[in-house]
């Protein structure tokens, strides 16, 4: 009499272990870019009037603020096609949290170079951390579409170093 149970064969196999490993690596790399590298999506730091940006606090005053001892704040907008404010100092090894918004349309918000990558919406405050330790110039980009001068839409993050 035969064993009765199922065969593998070797083309199935060669099917099934992909289609586990797959699924299994991606998971790896969502939960080593999500909690080693501290990747994440930005979260709703509030809502703010689109039309009464200018007048609403923190907006009213945009600028670089200390906010503790190698902590900053950058309270920012957003506007066709301009940053406010365009250029931030900060010392090397600061932490920066960006506080932003736009006053129009939808623009970004990405510093290559810095884990900051995130979109301006109008109404929406957008928050996002990131830490600068190299001095350098960082280039802040808008990198939404904004219209016929985006490509124009910059600013830049100055890391001094520490003296
Ligand atoms: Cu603002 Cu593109």
């Amino acid at each position: 009499m035969r064993k009765s149970g199922t065969t593998v064969y070797l083309y199935e196999l060669a099917w099934i272990l992909p289609s586990i490993a797959i699924p299994v690596g991606m998971l790896a790399a969502l939960t080593v870019t999500a909690f080693g590298a501290g990747m994440h999506l930005p979260s709703v730091a509030g809502r703010v009037s689109p039309t009464k940006v200018a007048q609403t606090a923190p907006f009213d005053q945009p600028g670089v603020v200390q906010v503790g001892v190698g902590r900053y704040e950058v309270r920012m907008t957003s506007q066709i096609w301009s940053f406010a404010p365009n250029e931030i100092r900060v010392p090397a090894g600061s932490t920066v949290t960006f506080i932003a918004t736009s006053k129009d349309v939808v623009h970004g918000l990405f510093i290559p170079g810095a884990n900051v990558n995130a979109m301006l919406l109008p109404g929406q405050v957008t928050r996002v951390t990131a830490r600068f330790e190299k001095p350098g110039e960082y280039p802040l980009l808008c990198h939404e579409y904004c219209g016929i001068a985006h490509h124009t839409m910059w600013a830049r993050v100055i890391v001094e170093p520490r003296s």
